[in-house]
Protein backbone atom coordinates (compact mmCIF):
# COMPACT_ATOMS: atom_id res chain seq x y z
CA UNK A 1 0.00 0.00 0.00
CA UNK A 2 1.36 3.53 -0.79
CA UNK A 3 1.46 5.40 2.72
CA UNK A 4 2.56 8.77 3.27
CA UNK A 5 4.38 9.16 6.68
CA UNK A 6 2.81 11.96 8.58
CA UNK A 7 5.53 13.93 10.57
CA UNK A 8 3.70 17.00 11.76
CA UNK A 9 1.50 16.66 14.81
CA UNK A 10 -0.98 20.14 15.81
CA UNK A 11 -0.80 21.47 19.55
CA UNK A 12 -3.06 23.98 21.09
CA UNK A 13 -1.87 25.91 23.88
CA UNK A 14 -4.94 27.77 26.53
CA UNK A 15 -4.19 29.83 29.74
CA UNK A 16 -5.49 27.12 31.70
CA UNK A 17 -3.77 24.39 30.58
CA UNK A 18 0.15 24.33 29.63
CA UNK A 19 -0.52 22.28 26.55
CA UNK A 20 -3.67 20.81 25.50
CA UNK A 21 -3.44 17.49 22.14
CA UNK A 22 -5.89 18.34 19.49
CA UNK A 23 -8.01 15.85 18.86
CA UNK A 24 -6.12 13.25 16.24
CA UNK A 25 -6.96 12.76 13.06
CA UNK A 26 -7.72 9.49 12.15
CA UNK A 27 -4.46 9.96 9.25
CA UNK A 28 -2.75 10.63 12.39
CA UNK A 29 -3.97 7.75 14.63
CA UNK A 30 -2.78 5.67 12.03
CA UNK A 31 0.54 6.91 11.62
CA UNK A 32 0.19 7.31 7.71
CA UNK A 33 -2.21 8.87 5.54
CA UNK A 34 -3.96 6.75 2.80
CA UNK A 35 -4.02 8.44 -0.75
CA UNK A 36 -7.33 8.69 -3.01
CA UNK A 37 -6.79 6.04 -5.06
CA UNK A 38 -6.49 3.41 -2.07
CA UNK A 39 -9.69 4.53 -1.44
CA UNK A 40 -11.08 4.12 -4.88
CA UNK A 41 -9.46 0.72 -5.65
CA UNK A 42 -11.49 -3.12 -5.02
CA UNK A 43 -10.37 -4.82 -2.73
CA UNK A 44 -11.24 -8.15 -1.82
CA UNK A 45 -10.34 -11.93 -0.34
CA UNK A 46 -11.42 -15.19 -1.30
CA UNK A 47 -10.42 -18.97 -0.48
CA UNK A 48 -9.94 -21.47 -2.85
CA UNK A 49 -8.01 -24.59 -2.86
CA UNK A 50 -4.20 -24.29 -3.83
CA UNK A 51 -3.53 -24.98 -8.02
CA UNK A 52 -0.31 -24.64 -10.27
CA UNK A 53 -2.95 -23.69 -13.06
CA UNK A 54 -3.46 -20.39 -11.44
CA UNK A 55 -6.39 -19.59 -13.94
CA UNK A 56 -8.60 -22.70 -12.99
CA UNK A 57 -8.35 -21.45 -9.06
CA UNK A 58 -12.11 -20.56 -9.54
CA UNK A 59 -12.09 -17.04 -7.52
CA UNK A 60 -9.38 -15.86 -10.19
CA UNK A 61 -11.17 -17.76 -13.05
CA UNK A 62 -13.91 -15.50 -12.30
CA UNK A 63 -12.09 -12.75 -12.30
CA UNK A 64 -10.59 -12.45 -15.61
CA UNK A 65 -13.76 -12.96 -17.21
CA UNK A 66 -15.10 -10.04 -15.26
CA UNK A 67 -12.01 -8.11 -16.85
CA UNK A 68 -11.88 -9.97 -20.46
CA UNK A 69 -12.89 -7.83 -23.11
CA UNK A 70 -15.71 -9.14 -25.35
CA UNK A 71 -14.08 -7.73 -28.49
CA UNK A 72 -10.45 -7.41 -27.71
CA UNK A 73 -7.73 -5.43 -30.05
CA UNK A 74 -5.70 -8.69 -29.30
CA UNK A 75 -5.06 -10.27 -26.02
CA UNK A 76 -2.07 -11.86 -24.75
CA UNK A 77 -0.75 -14.09 -22.55
CA UNK A 78 3.17 -14.40 -22.60
CA UNK A 79 3.62 -17.63 -20.08
CA UNK A 80 0.35 -19.32 -20.76
CA UNK A 81 0.96 -22.96 -19.99
CA UNK A 82 -2.20 -24.47 -21.40
CA UNK A 83 -4.75 -21.78 -21.55
CA UNK A 84 -5.62 -20.26 -24.73
CA UNK A 85 -7.62 -17.52 -22.96
CA UNK A 86 -5.76 -15.10 -24.85
CA UNK A 87 -5.81 -14.31 -28.91
CA UNK A 88 -1.86 -14.49 -28.77
CA UNK A 89 -0.54 -17.08 -26.41
CA UNK A 90 3.38 -17.74 -25.62
CA UNK A 91 5.11 -20.25 -23.19
CA UNK A 92 8.65 -21.14 -23.14
CA UNK A 93 7.79 -24.59 -22.08
CA UNK A 94 7.15 -26.72 -25.98
CA UNK A 95 5.20 -29.34 -24.32
CA UNK A 96 2.18 -26.49 -23.73
CA UNK A 97 2.45 -26.21 -27.58
CA UNK A 98 1.45 -22.62 -27.43
CA UNK A 99 1.90 -20.84 -31.07
CA UNK A 100 4.75 -19.30 -29.85
CA UNK A 101 7.54 -21.28 -27.54
CA UNK A 102 9.89 -17.95 -26.83
CA UNK A 103 11.48 -16.63 -23.97
CA UNK A 104 8.45 -14.31 -22.93
CA UNK A 105 10.77 -11.29 -22.74
CA UNK A 106 11.80 -11.84 -26.40
CA UNK A 107 8.56 -12.51 -27.10
CA UNK A 108 7.14 -9.19 -25.73
CA UNK A 109 10.08 -7.21 -27.81
CA UNK A 110 8.46 -8.70 -30.99
CA UNK A 111 5.23 -7.04 -30.84
CA UNK A 112 4.72 -3.71 -31.98
CA UNK A 113 3.43 -1.16 -29.62
CA UNK A 114 0.50 -0.49 -28.08
CA UNK A 115 -0.45 -3.83 -29.87
CA UNK A 116 -2.65 -4.90 -27.42
CA UNK A 117 -5.65 -3.76 -25.03
CA UNK A 118 -5.25 -6.78 -22.67
CA UNK A 119 -3.06 -8.70 -21.06
CA UNK A 120 -2.06 -11.29 -18.56
CA UNK A 121 1.15 -11.42 -16.68
CA UNK A 122 1.41 -14.28 -15.01
CA UNK A 123 5.33 -15.16 -14.68
CA UNK A 124 7.15 -17.73 -12.19
CA UNK A 125 6.91 -16.26 -8.86
CA UNK A 126 10.30 -16.65 -7.40
CA UNK A 127 14.11 -16.72 -8.71
CA UNK A 128 13.18 -20.48 -7.31
CA UNK A 129 10.96 -20.89 -9.48
CA UNK A 130 12.41 -19.28 -12.38
CA UNK A 131 15.42 -21.56 -12.09
CA UNK A 132 13.28 -24.27 -11.78
CA UNK A 133 11.24 -23.56 -15.33
CA UNK A 134 14.55 -23.38 -16.97
CA UNK A 135 17.00 -26.23 -15.47
CA UNK A 136 13.57 -28.56 -16.63
CA UNK A 137 14.48 -27.05 -20.33
CA UNK A 138 18.47 -27.62 -20.00
CA UNK A 139 18.76 -24.01 -20.19
CA UNK A 140 21.04 -21.44 -18.58
CA UNK A 141 20.21 -20.16 -14.68
CA UNK A 142 22.56 -17.19 -14.18
CA UNK A 143 22.38 -13.85 -12.55
CA UNK A 144 20.29 -12.06 -15.20
CA UNK A 145 17.45 -14.55 -15.10
CA UNK A 146 16.84 -14.72 -11.36
CA UNK A 147 17.67 -10.76 -10.55
CA UNK A 148 14.24 -8.61 -9.66
CA UNK A 149 15.65 -7.42 -13.49
CA UNK A 150 13.98 -10.56 -14.81
CA UNK A 151 10.34 -9.20 -13.77
CA UNK A 152 11.28 -5.22 -14.06
CA UNK A 153 12.59 -6.10 -17.79
CA UNK A 154 9.23 -7.83 -18.58
CA UNK A 155 6.98 -4.75 -16.88
CA UNK A 156 8.51 -2.16 -19.28
CA UNK A 157 7.89 -4.38 -22.28
CA UNK A 158 4.31 -4.73 -21.14
CA UNK A 159 4.01 -1.17 -20.86
CA UNK A 160 5.18 -0.43 -24.06
CA UNK A 161 2.69 -3.08 -25.67
CA UNK A 162 -0.35 -2.11 -24.23
CA UNK A 163 -2.48 0.79 -25.12
CA UNK A 164 -3.56 3.58 -22.85
CA UNK A 165 -6.82 2.44 -21.13
CA UNK A 166 -5.41 -0.94 -21.77
CA UNK A 167 -6.06 -3.62 -18.66
CA UNK A 168 -3.03 -5.93 -17.18
CA UNK A 169 -3.71 -8.63 -14.73
CA UNK A 170 -0.74 -9.67 -12.88
CA UNK A 171 -0.44 -13.00 -10.96
CA UNK A 172 1.77 -13.60 -7.83
CA UNK A 173 2.88 -13.34 -4.32
CA UNK A 174 2.74 -9.42 -4.36
CA UNK A 175 0.56 -6.42 -5.31
CA UNK A 176 3.33 -4.97 -7.31
CA UNK A 177 1.54 -5.23 -10.26
CA UNK A 178 3.08 -3.61 -13.58
CA UNK A 179 3.75 -0.24 -11.60
CA UNK A 180 3.32 3.28 -11.02
CA UNK A 181 6.31 4.10 -12.80
CA UNK A 182 5.14 2.62 -16.07
CA UNK A 183 1.92 4.32 -16.28
CA UNK A 184 -0.33 2.02 -14.30
CA UNK A 185 -2.67 2.63 -12.04
CA UNK A 186 -4.33 -0.05 -9.42
CA UNK A 187 -8.36 -0.84 -10.39
CA UNK A 188 -8.73 -4.15 -8.55
CA UNK A 189 -6.51 -6.10 -5.57
CA UNK A 190 -8.22 -9.86 -5.21
CA UNK A 191 -6.07 -11.79 -2.46
CA UNK A 192 -6.63 -15.64 -2.59
CA UNK A 193 -5.99 -17.63 0.22
CA UNK A 194 -4.94 -21.45 0.44
CA UNK A 195 -5.27 -22.50 4.02
CA UNK A 196 -2.07 -23.59 5.80
CA UNK A 197 1.36 -22.57 5.25
CA UNK A 198 0.45 -21.82 1.38
CA UNK A 199 0.83 -18.42 0.31
CA UNK A 200 -1.90 -16.08 -1.05
CA UNK A 201 -2.20 -15.87 -4.94
CA UNK A 202 -2.54 -11.99 -5.13
CA UNK A 203 -4.22 -10.66 -8.43
CA UNK A 204 -3.56 -6.83 -9.46
CA UNK A 205 -5.30 -5.68 -12.01
CA UNK A 206 -4.62 -2.27 -13.30
CA UNK A 207 -5.44 0.08 -16.29
CA UNK A 208 -2.92 2.24 -18.21
CA UNK A 209 -2.96 5.65 -17.33
CA UNK A 210 -0.28 7.35 -19.19
C1 LIG B 1 2.77 -19.54 -13.28
S1 LIG B 1 2.84 -20.57 -14.73
C2 LIG B 1 1.49 -19.97 -15.67
C3 LIG B 1 0.25 -20.74 -15.32
C4 LIG B 1 -0.89 -20.46 -16.22
N1 LIG B 1 -1.33 -19.07 -16.14
C5 LIG B 1 -2.03 -21.40 -15.81
O1 LIG B 1 -3.05 -20.91 -15.30
O2 LIG B 1 -1.88 -22.60 -15.99
C6 LIG B 1 4.23 -19.88 -15.54
C7 LIG B 1 4.45 -20.41 -16.95
O3 LIG B 1 5.50 -19.66 -17.53
C8 LIG B 1 6.34 -20.48 -18.29
N2 LIG B 1 7.64 -19.80 -18.29
C9 LIG B 1 8.57 -19.75 -17.32
N3 LIG B 1 9.59 -18.96 -17.66
C10 LIG B 1 9.29 -18.48 -18.89
C11 LIG B 1 9.93 -17.57 -19.76
N4 LIG B 1 11.09 -17.01 -19.46
N5 LIG B 1 9.33 -17.27 -20.93
C12 LIG B 1 8.14 -17.82 -21.26
N6 LIG B 1 7.48 -18.69 -20.48
C13 LIG B 1 8.04 -19.01 -19.30
C14 LIG B 1 6.31 -21.84 -17.61
O4 LIG B 1 6.56 -22.87 -18.55
C15 LIG B 1 4.89 -21.87 -17.05
O5 LIG B 1 4.02 -22.55 -17.93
Amino acid sequence: MFVDVRLSMSWTVTPDCPVVRAPLHEDERRGYTLRQKDYTMEVSRAWAMPNKHTFDIKPIGGLIQKYLPSKSLSSVDPFANKNRIADICNDIDPQYQCENQMDALEFLKGLKSSHTDFLLFDPPYSPRQVSEVYKSLDMTVNMQTTQSSFWGNLKKEISRVVIKGGTVMSFGWNSGGIGKSNGFEIVEVLLVAHGGWHNDTIVTVEKKVS
